[in-house]
């Protein structure tokens, strides 16, 4: 049987309406959910009784007395118009808590049909700084490649980088220039990796300086016929790059690694055989020179339908011919039978329209149809509400945020915790400076534009992720307290904020199930802000190292349930969760 309740008792409810009704019309979902009355209420009755065309509450009392025999089930009534309100034996969940206890993994089912996903997320474009854009796609994809791990699917990690294309002629042309100059002056101002000045300064000159322009278009052409020494340019500064961006996330804890990259020019050479593909099989159309396909469905404001150009007017590729040619490796290489796009908002249109002609061109058809979801996020706002952007009006540097973050959290953790020795509290404050900005991002909807507010983000207080550390670290040092080694004793069940905080930490799983359906890692985030208020009120109603011996060990279990719990869920979001603050 399921540790989780709510699942625990669907399951008994489907086989009683199957039992009663039939599988015409007794498979239906049972729609379980936590209760004030009771423990759990199923709101099946509403719905059978509309099907079958008689009173809810006559279904309810049928469904009451139909249940078959079980352990987890104390009682069932029948409220207002067919509410089924169900009180669990306490038995049931003690034992069900101290399974998940035992378990390395809470109890948290795996995944029953376990999924190839192929995440596409990060992708900051190379010589451009990381600002908003990928910090957002960077946070929430890597929280969703954790937890989709955890469930136990297999996730392939594509960090899709803007490695390739036209900025790459201004750029090598540019440094070239400087090279010219003075040859060490140019290697130090890439030598940072940090592309961002550099490419500004290229881009001023481009704008400025026609023959300038011109050579930089030349240059394009070179890297894409595969000049040596232009090639040789452009290598240097994508490595630079990367090993910048390797830095970033080893500093944000994030997973991805070196052989997560799979660049824009990896599929390159697979660009001029698409074209040529699809125009001899006819899909691909060539229209005012290029080569194009119209996905159906698309259309522009005067009803001409819109085309993803494959191959431009003057023979060269673009983002969409990537796309095309990324998600067809993806599903037909790699295998993948999810493919995830943890891409901004603005960009809706385009991945619809590469999912359409993906779909169109039966690339997404294997044994196992691959799904394919665009992971659409809003912008980042500054406090005024309106684009993020430094003082200067510039783009925030990722890195900034993460060592201004980093700076508050010191202030908190040197006035919260001023007994840690100096190097705890250093790693404390970056667990809480990465942590906070990680978790202001993954606590709201992915969907809406978010406020970035430093100074709320790492507060101590409210949602955050602070507040969530500390959280955990106190239910640590209780055990210290307690002394090593006592040894956590059997779950029972006595006070209802005790009943409370059990019914709470068996909700992890059904929520972490939740966030691999919606790929909405704020649900998980609620979830554990509410969990640690479940807590603090059991803390508040119930001694747990003045309490009896028998009492104390049950209530040092569930402090530790709550402690892994807190933990587990903060380590999905990418958090780390330290034992003392
Ligand atoms: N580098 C792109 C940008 O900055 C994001 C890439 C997203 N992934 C993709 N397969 N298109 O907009």
């Amino acid at each position: 049987m399921p540790v989780q309740p709510a699942r625990a008792l669907s399951d008994l409810l489907a086989r009683a309406a199957l039992r009663l009704y039939g599988a015409e019309h007794g498979a239906v979902d049972p729609m379980v959910r936590r209760s004030k009355h009771g423990d759990l209420q199923a709101n099946l009755a509403m719905g059978l009784g509309k099907r079958l065309g008689r009173a809810p509450r006559k279904i309810a009392e049928e469904l009451a007395g139909g249940v078959e025999e079980n352990d987890l089930v104390a009682a069932i009534e029948v409220a207002g118009p067919g509410f089924l309100n169900v009180t669990l034996e306490t038995s049931w969940l003690e034992r069900a808590a101290g399974e998940a206890l035992a378990s390395p993994r809470l109890a948290v089912p795996l995944a029953t049909t376990p999924d190839t996903v192929v995440i596409d997320y990060s992708a900051p474009n190379v010589a451009k700084e990381m600002h908003g854009g990928p910090l957002r796609s960077t946070v929430i994809g890597d929280a969703l490649a954790r937890l989709l791990e955890f469930r136990g699917h297999t996730v392939l990690r594509q960090n899709h980088i803007g490695d390739w294309g036209t900025p790459f002629g201004m750029l090598i042309e540019h440094l070239d220039d400087l090279e010219r100059v003075d040859p060490e002056a140019a290697a130090r101002q890439v030598s940072l990796g940090d592309l961002g000045a550099f490419y500004r300064t290229a881009r001023e000159k481009f704008d400025a300086d026609p023959a300038f322009a011109e050579r930089s278009r030349r240059r394009v052409v070179s890297l894409q016929a595969g000049d040596a020494a232009t090639t040789a340019s452009w290598r240097r500064l994508v490595d630079l790059s990367r090993t910048y961006f390797e830095a970033v996330y080893a500093r944000l804890d994030v997973t991805l690694r070196a052989e997560h990259v799979r660049g824009e020019s990896f599929y390159d050479p697979m660009l001029a055989p698409l074209a040529d593909e699809l125009l001899a099989c006819g899909r691909g159309v060539v229209s005012d020179g290029a080569v194009c396909v119209f996905p159906d469905g698309f259309t522009n404001k005067e009803g001409a339908p819109l085309p993803l150009i494959v191959r431009k007017a003057d023979g060269g590729f673009g983002y969409a011919a990537t796309d095309l040619a990324a998600i067809r490796h993806r599903a037909g290489v790699l295998g993948a039978t999810r493919i995830l796009y943890v891409v901004g908002a603005p960009q809706e249109q385009h991945l619809a329209m590469i999912f359409a002609a993906a779909r169109a061109l039966g690339w997404l058809a294997g044994g196992r149809p691959t799904r394919v979801e665009h992971v659409a996020f809003g912008s980042v706002l500054g406090t005024d509400k309106r684009m993020f952007r430094s003082r200067s009006g510039d783009t925030v540097r990722l890195v900034d945020l993460v060592d201004e973050a980093t700076d508050r959290a010191r202030a908190v953790v040197a006035e919260k915790a001023p007994d840690l020795d100096l190097a705890m509290r250093e790693a404390v404050a970056r667990a809480v400076g990465v942590g906070s900005i990680k978790y202001a991002d993954l606590s709201s909807d992915r969907v809406k534009d978010y406020v970035f507010d430093l100074d709320r983000m790492v507060s101590f207080d409210g949602n955050t992720a602070g507040y969530l550390q500390y959280a955990h670290a106190r239910i640590r040092s209780v055990f210290r307290r307690a002394g090593e080694g006592e040894a956590a004793g059997a779950i029972a069940i006595e006070d209802p904020a005790e009943r409370a905080l059990v019914m709470d930490a068996l909700d992890l799983g059904p929520t972490v199930e939740s966030v691999d359906e919606t790929l909405e890692p704020h649900r998980l985030a609620g979830y554990l802000y509410g969990l640690a208020g479940s807590f603090t009120t059991f803390y508040e109603r119930c001694p747990i190292l003045k309490a009896e011996p028998r009492v104390r060990a049950s209530r040092l279990a569930l402090a530790e349930l709550t402690a892994r719990t807190l933990e587990t869920g903060l380590g999905l979001l990418g958090i780390a969760a330290p034992a003392r603050m």
